[in-house]
């Protein structure tokens, strides 16, 4: 059926409708979720251009030369590693690279020989189907929901939370400026401007934001880009502050990984209480639950 036949199909069934249920039949339609099933495929695709413009706007590697001590935690891992950004590669991309010889899942571990061992792979986005599994999955309704992202880099938490959320904000806050000049690019690209912001900032001068948000997402956000010290102070500031009871908290890996070894002066249980989550969802497909399993949600107590 066409758009035109369509249409004439759903104007009809209002016009059957029983007169006293129209309203509540509009309003359905306006604010349903029935829908999204139709709707998503088009928000994919959004986001698969935006990954494309993004990688005309980066190195193969994503990773950028001022970012110092990221590229030091790389080199420094037990097996050689190499960052391939998860939103802007998928396994798909990643076999093309690998057979057009510009990138390789394998390094050898005898130089000159042909015996070789899978590299290891570190990313520093969240994937598409980590960004669909946090907003169809693990995050309740966000409608009229602040959401922040901790250290926003390219920007994808907020593009997801743009497309797959009802949230009536995404801020985003980065301490690195060529990073947030690139979400300003996509934001005005793609009109995203009405419900996101990005602050060039470190998260530790932002405590008003992190006391009213609803929802903050932290994806390895400072594992790679702080020293131990200064991931301990960045943390004792985001406990302080996000207190508000019931905001939701979104972190990968879990809080106990990421304070593991931190001098932190406070007790998770009396903070937060975690949520445990679902991948039964996801079950029966092919679908890496690894990463899935590496998310996790906290409620603020
Ligand atoms: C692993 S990336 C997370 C990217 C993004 N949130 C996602 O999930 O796709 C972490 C980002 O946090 C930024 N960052 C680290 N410490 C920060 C801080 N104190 N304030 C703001 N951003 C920070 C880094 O520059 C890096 O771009």
């Amino acid at each position: 059926m066409d758009f035109q036949s369509a249409r004439r199909v759903v104007l009809q069934l209002l016009g059957t409708t029983a007169p006293a249920d129209v309203p509540a039949l509009l309003n359905w339609m306006r604010t349903t979720r029935d829908f999204d099933e139709f709707t998503h495929d088009n928000n994919d695709i959004m986001l698969k251009n935006i990954a494309d413009d993004l990688r005309k706007c980066l190195p193969v590697e994503a990773v950028l030369c001022s970012e110092h001590l990221a590229l030091q935690e790389i080199r420094q891992q037990p097996e050689p590693t190499v960052h391939v950004d998860a939103f802007l590669y998928d396994e798909d991309f990643i076999d093309t690279l690998c057979e057009e010889g510009k990138m390789s899942r394998n390094y050898c571990t005898v130089c000159g020989s042909h015996r070789t061992a899978p590299l290891g792979f570190i990313s520093h986005s969240f994937s598409l189907t980590e960004l669909k599994f946090i907003y169809h999955h693990v995050l309740p309704d966000l409608s009229g929901k602040v959401l922040v992202d901790v250290g926003s880099r390219l920007g994808t938490v907020l593009y997801g939370g743009y497309l797959y959320s009802s949230a009536v904000q995404l801020c985003g806050v980065e301490l690195n400026g060529q990073f947030c000049q690139l979400q300003e690019m996509i934001i005005k690209k793609y009109q995203f401007g009405d419900r996101i912001k990005v602050l060039h900032a470190d998260i530790c001068t932002q405590s008003s934001l992190l006391q009213t948000a609803d929802v903050i997402v932290m994806n390895n956000v400072f594992e790679y880009f702080l020293t131990e010290a200064q991931q301990a102070s960045a943390w004792n500031y985001i406990i302080h502050n996000v207190r508000k009871q019931g905001s939701l908290l979104v972190t990968v890996p879990s809080l106990q990984e990421s304070l593991m070894g931190l001098q932190i002066n406070v007790q998770l249980s009396s903070w937060v209480e975690e949520i445990p989550l679902s991948l039964d969802v996801y079950s029966q497909r092919d679908i890496d639950q690894e990463a899935l399993q590496q998310i996790h949600l906290y409620k603020v107590l």
